[in-house]
């Protein structure tokens, strides 16, 4: 495989935490990082990545959750590429965190968390499959999930918090598989990767990685990438985690 990453990348959810360090490493390399936030006009460090990086970084509005912004940005990457080498899938919210328990979970909660972290990426891999799928006749291309290791059924044991979160989850890491099986046969490449523990919003200043070791390791993966790997569920280091 040729190195997606040095091609027309997208990243979700670039304005803070692990996104905004993707747009950051890939920036200096790639030909063009497409990044997409909520809110463009509030994200002032992807911004100033973005004057730093003119030719490279462009920022685009893209709520996940929103199929209209979904089929808005499939026609900005077709039209001014035509291709996509690298969809990086990490956009994703922690539902209700350590307080969603068994006995406080709620509805609103679970739909939420399965919108934004498992029906989200599913439905922008395949509005911007054509486009996969156009480079990967070209050289190869990848899609990663950004999913995580408590998305995994094997290793969950005993009652636990992060109820909805897991559950999404586990939704997403299926979803990846059966999004590998549909477009491994045309050369697309997708994977399930668990970033680590990062030192982020969402994980918290306890936790092991900074999000440059994470992301530094993920781009490493992707770009040790082989045909033999789409549907795995990866570790940020290359590792492998069961379902
Ligand atoms: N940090 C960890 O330890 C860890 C571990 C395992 C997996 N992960 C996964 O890694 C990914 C990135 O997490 P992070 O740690 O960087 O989290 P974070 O710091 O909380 O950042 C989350 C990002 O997702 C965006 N986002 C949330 N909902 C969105 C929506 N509906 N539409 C568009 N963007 C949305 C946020 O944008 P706003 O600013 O607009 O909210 C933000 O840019 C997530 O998928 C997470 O589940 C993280």
């Amino acid at each position: 495989m040729t190195d997606p990453t040095e091609g027309i990348v997208l990243v979700t959810g670039s304005n803070r935490g692990l996104g905004l360090e993707m747009v950051r490493q890939l920036a200096p390399s790639a030909r063009a990082v497409i990044a997409t936030c909520r809110r463009p006009a509030e994200a002032r460090e992807l911004n100033a990545l973005a004057n730093a990086h003119p030719e490279t970084v462009q920022v685009e509005k893209l709520e996940v959750t929103n199929t209209d912004q979904i089929d808005r940005l499939r026609s900005v990457v077709e039209e001014q590429y035509g291709a996509l080498d690298l969809l990086l899938n990490n956009a994703g919210i922690n539902g209700g965190g350590t307080a969603d328990t068994f006995d406080t979970v709620e509805m609103e909660t679970l739909v939420q968390t399965f919108r934004v972290n498992a029906a989200a990426p599913h439905l922008l891999t395949r509005a911007l499959a054509p486009m996969l799928r156009s480079s990967a006749a070209d050289g190869s291309s990848a899609v990663v999930n950004i999913t995580s290791q408590l998305g995994s059924i094997a290793n969950t044991k005993g009652r636990g918090t992060w109820q909805s979160y897991k559950a999404s989850k586990a939704a997403l890491n299926m979803l990846s598989r059966l999004e590998a099986h549909e477009l491994r046969s045309d050369g697309v490449v997708v994977v399930a990767m668990h970033p680590g523990w990062v030192q982020t919003d969402m994980g918290g200043s306890n936790a092991h990685l900074t999000p440059e070791a994470s992301v530094a390791g993920i781009l490493d993966v992707v770009r040790s990438l082989t045909p033999q790997d789409a549907g795995r569920f990866l570790t940020h280091d290359g590792g492998e985690l069961p379902w």
